[in-house]
């Protein structure tokens, strides 16, 4: 780390993802809950979503994605100089699952700081802004971060109002000072919370308030419970107003806009949002139909694949928004 970032911005230097193998169909979930496929496409827009082998955990899915992502920059594990992962679905309580990604790339013996942040589903937005900090300030050049969610590991399978939503994934990017040709800088990320509705999305046992007991586990209250209808108000109104925001801040108009990347949690709410912002539809990236709702890894997931099909065309603005447990939510404004 040689510390020359003071005012430099920090840029996106690599972006990389990966999805387990394995999917669940909405036609699987019609043999073991009562829903159906029409239900379930209707109300979410998902058609799909891909499970963890039970080989294969948070740090294992963020590896993959990690190492795209370095390939992507063409950095070496020895490049970073910390290590953030965003989950709400870790390997451990504790020790971090950060920490077993630092172990998993080798990075071991250089000893570079490794933690995670848990914002739930806006957890790549506060990573970002972890990571343009830590530039910005001098205290990093490079931060690998990852948001990787194995969340199909606390997914209750018999209540059809959650179960039928998560996916898993794990999306990355390289964060530094731009060297070169390459390099989008992270302009600004603006992030919010409101901890009045911390019970809106919640996985009720296993901490300090409810420590894990029997009947905990016989009620499976180690699984996520969402109130599904609270938060889809929340979502809306929230990710409206922080569209509004960047476009009022940054005199945007719709064509001025290259790409919004929102968290994909349903795509009525993106319907939505776009409707009532008066913008195209087709500016609102989604794959949710594939992955469902994959947390911390949804928007480095949809980043990675419209960068890969040529979809982020440079001089335009990229803009990422998010929204999620705690509650919390925030934006961020990439120039691509
Ligand atoms: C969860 C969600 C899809 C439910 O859709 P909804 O239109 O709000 O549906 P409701 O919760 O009002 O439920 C309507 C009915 O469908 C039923 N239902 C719920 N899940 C169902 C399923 N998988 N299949 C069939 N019926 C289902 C409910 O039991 C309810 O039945 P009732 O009227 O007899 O009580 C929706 O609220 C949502 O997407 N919320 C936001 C979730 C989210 O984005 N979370 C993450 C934020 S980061």
């Amino acid at each position: 780390m040689h510390s020359h970032g003071q005012g430099s911005p920090g840029n996106l230097l690599g972006l990389g993802s990966y999805a387990p193998a394995k999917v669940l169909t909405n036609q699987d979930f019609e043999k073991f809950i009562d829903t159906t496929d029409e239900w379930i496409t209707t109300r979410t827009g998902v058609k799909r979503r891909h499970v963890s082998a039970d080989n294969e955990s948070t740090s294992d899915l963020a590896l993959n994605a990690a190492r795209a992502a370095l390939r992507d920059a063409k950095m070496d594990p020895q490049d970073i100089d910390v290590v953030l992962v965003a989950t709400f679905s870790p390997d451990y309580i504790t020790p971090a699952t950060a920490c077993a990604v630092q172990e998993k790339l080798g990075l071991g013996p250089h000893s570079v700081p490794a933690f995670d942040i848990n914002a739930a589903c806006s957890g790549f937005i506060y990573g970002l802004a972890t990571a343009k900090a830590y530039i910005e300030s001098g205290m990093a050049d490079t931060v690998l971060l990852v948001g990787a969610e194995a969340i199909s590991r606390f997914t209750d399978y018999q209540d059809r109002t959650t179960c039928i939503l998560f996916g898993d994934a794990a999306g990355s990017v390289v964060v530094g000072l731009k060297e070169g040709a390459k390099g989008h800088a992270v302009k600004q990320v603006r992030l919010w919370a409101d901890g009045r509705g911390k019970e809106l999305i919640v996985t009720p046992a296993g901490g300090a308030v409810r420590p894990g007991s029997h009947a905990t586990i016989d009620e499976r209250l180690h699984c996520i419970r969402m109130k599904g209808r609270e938060v889809f108000k929340f979502a809306v109104s929230q990710f409206v107003d922080m569209l509004r925001e960047i476009m009022e801040k940054y005199r945007l108009k719709g064509e001025d806009i290259g790409a919004i990347v929102p968290h994909q949690a349903n795509i009525r709410i993106i319907d939505a949002a776009a409707e009532r912002l008066g913008l195209a539809r087709d500016l609102f990236l989604t794959n949710l139909e594939e992955y469902g709702n994959t947390s911390s890894a949804s928007i480095p997931l949809m980043l990675d694949e419209a960068y890969r099909a040529g979809r982020l065309k440079p001089g335009k603005p990229v803009l990422l928004a998010a929204f999620g447990g705690g509650l919390t939510w925030g934006w961020a404004l990439v120039e691509w």
